[in-house]
C-alpha cells in the first residue's frame, strides 16, 4: 500500500496525468513510475538511457530531445533494439523535441532528466531542470567556462534545498575498485600526498564532416568537439576525468595556481575548429604539493597512456591499476574484473537515492573538478601562471550571443600564448 502522507506524485485525474510531476523533497514510493527524459541523444546519452532504464523496476523513458531530429531517431532506434529495456520505452511523436529550446518542452513531461549534450549547454539545462523540480543525471564536464561552473555551483545549492538529485558523470567515483583504492589512500596507507602525475594521452576522435546546407552554427553544433564554447577544449572535455580523480584523492583541495603549455601540431586543418591537441600543466597547492598533468590527442604516437600516479611521503599508488604501494610493506591491489560497470552504478545509486529521499548531489564537486581543468586550459592559452583567485574573479562566458541556427557564428582564432587574453 502506498504511504499517502509521503507520496511523491500529485494525485491527478486521467486527463492531467501526463503533466503529473514528482514533488521535490519527498521520496518516491516503490510503485510510483518515474518518468525519464533524455536531453542529448548521442553515444553517451543513448547508453545513459539504457542504464537508467535498468536501474529501477518502475521507470519509463517517455521523452527525448536533441538539437537534431536525425540524432534523436537513431538513438531511439538503438534503445528500442535492446530487449531488456525496450518494454520501458514510451516516447510518442509528441514527446520528441528538437532545436535549442527542446529541453524546456521535455521538462514538462518527466521526473528525472539525463543531461548528455555537449557540456557548453550543461549549466543552462541543469538550472532549468532543478528549477523545474526534476532529478538529474548530468554528464561531465559540467561547464566549459567560469560563468557556467559558477552557475552549476549555485544550482547545486538550490538542488540541496529542494532535495533534488544531481548525479554527475564523473563515473570513476562510482567504480567500486577505485572507491576502495582511494579509501586506502585516504586511510593514510602512503602518508601525505606530495605529488600526482595525471595523464590522458590518446589518439584523435571523430569528425562529422560538413554539408553545404548547414549554416555555420549547424556545422559547429554537429562538430561540437572542436569548439571551446561547446566542448571546453579536450583538456576540459576528456582530461577532466583525471582532474576529478585528483580532486577526489586530494579531498577537495583547491589549487592555488596553474602554469601550462599547449598548442596544436597535428590538428591544423581548419575543419578542427580552434582547439589544441596537446597540453602540459603544473598545478600548485598550498604546502608545496604539485600535480603534473599531460594530455594529448594525436595519432601514431605509440600506445596511449591514461593514468593517475599518486606519490605519497610513505609510498605511491597507481589509480588505474587500483594499486596502493606503501614503502616497505606489501602492495594492495583492489582490481576486480567482476565489479559492476561504473556507468550502471551511477544510475543505480541515483534512483536508489530518489526512492529513499536521500538524494545524491555531486554538483559542487563536479563544478570544482571542471574548474581545475579550465584553470589549466586558460594557463596554457595565455602562457602565464594563472591563480585560482583570478579564475574565480572572472565571469568568463564563452556562449554565443544567441542560440539560433542562423546566428553568424565565427570560429575564434587558435589561442596564441602571449596574445590571448583571459577575461
Ligand atoms: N562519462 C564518460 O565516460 C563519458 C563518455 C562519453 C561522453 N561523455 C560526455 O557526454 C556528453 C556527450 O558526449 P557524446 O559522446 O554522447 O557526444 P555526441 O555528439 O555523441 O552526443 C551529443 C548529442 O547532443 C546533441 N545536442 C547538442 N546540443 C544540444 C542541445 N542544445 N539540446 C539538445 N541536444 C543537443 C547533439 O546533437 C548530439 O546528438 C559530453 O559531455 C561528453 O563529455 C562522458
Amino acid at each position: 500500500m502506498i504511504d499517502t502522507t509521503r507520496r511523491t506524485f500529485l494525485k491527478t485525474t486521467a486527463a492531467t496525468a501526463a503533466a503529473a510531476t514528482l514533488l521535490p523533497g519527498a521520496y518516491a514510493a516503490p510503485d510510483d513510475t518515474l518518468r525519464i527524459g533524455l536531453v542529448g541523444c548521442g553515444g553517451r546519452g543513448t547508453a545513459a538511457a539504457r542504464e537508467a532504464l535498468r536501474a529501477d523496476p518502475k521507470v519509463k523513458l517517455v521523452a527525448m530531445c536533441d538539437a537534431f531530429m536525425d540524432r534523436l531517431e537513431d538513438s531511439l532506434k538503438n534503445i528500442l533494439s535492446v530487449k531488456d529495456v525496450a518494454a520501458k520505452v514510451d516516447v510518442t511523436p509528441e514527446r520528441k523535441f528538437d532545436g535549442f529550446d527542446g529541453y524546456q518542452k521535455l521538462l514538462e513531461h518527466v521526473d528525472v532528466v539525463l543531461l548528455c549534450t555537449p557540456p557548453g549547454f550543461r549549466p543552462l539545462h541543469l538550472k532549468a531542470a532543478i528549477e523545474a523540480g526534476k532529478h538529474v543525471f548530468c554528464e561531465k564536464p559540467v561547464a566549459v567556462d567560469v560563468a557556467g561552473a559558477k552557475s552549476v555551483i549555485e544550482t547545486a545549492r538550490l538542488a540541496k534545498q529542494k532535495n533534488l538529485s544531481i548525479c554527475s558523470g564523473y563515473c570513476w567515483r562510482y567504480y567500486h575498485p577505485l572507491r576502495e583504492t582511494v579509501k586506502c589512500i585516504h586511510d593514510n596507507a602512503i602518508g601525505d600526498i606530495a605529488a600526482m602525475h595525471i595523464t590522458y594521452l590518446t589518439g584523435t576522435l571523430w569528425h562529422r564532416g560538413s554539408d553545404p546546407r548547414w549554416t555555420p552554427m549547424e556545422y559547429q553544433m554537429r562538430n561540437w568537439y572542436y569548439f571551446t564554447w561547446l566542448s571546453g577544449d579536450f583538456i576540459v572535455e576528456q582530461h577532466c576525468h583525471n582532474f576529478d580523480k585528483m580532486n577526489w584523492v586530494l579531498q577537495g583541495k583547491i589549487p592555488v595556481a596553474a602554469t601550462a603549455v599547449g598548442g596544436r601540431q597535428q590538428r591544423r586543418d581548419p575543419k578542427f575548429g580552434h582547439i589544441y591537441d596537446h597540453f602540459a600543466a603544473t598545478l600548485e597547492f598550498d604546502g608545496g604539493l604539485k600535480v603534473f598533468s599531460f594530455c594529448r590527442q594525436m595519432d601514431n604516437c605509440g600506445k596511449g597512456d591514461v593514468n593517475d600516479h599518486v606519490i605519497g611521503t610513505k609510498g605511491s599508488a597507481q589509480l588505474m591499476e587500483f594499486a596502493v604501494r606503501p614503502t616497505g610493506s606489501a602492495e594492495r591491489v583492489f582490481a576486480d574484473p567482476r565489479a559492476k560497470s561504473m556507468y550502471q552504478v551511477e544510475h543505480d545509486e541515483l534512483f536508489a537515492g530518489i526512492r529513499s529521499g536521500k538524494c545524491i548531489n555531486d554538483g559542487e564537486t563536479a563544478a570544482h573538478s571542471t574548474l581545475m581543468a579550465i584553470l589549466a586550459r586558460e594557463a596554457a592559452y595565455t602562457g602565464r601562471r594563472l591563480t585560482w583567485k583570478e579564475l574565480m574573479a572572472s565571469n568568463q562566458n564563452l556562449a554565443p550571443a544567441k542560440y539560433d541556427w542562423n546566428y553568424p557564428i565565427e570560429t575564434p582564432r587558435v589561442p596564441i600564448p602571449g596574445t590571448y587574453k583571459f577575461v
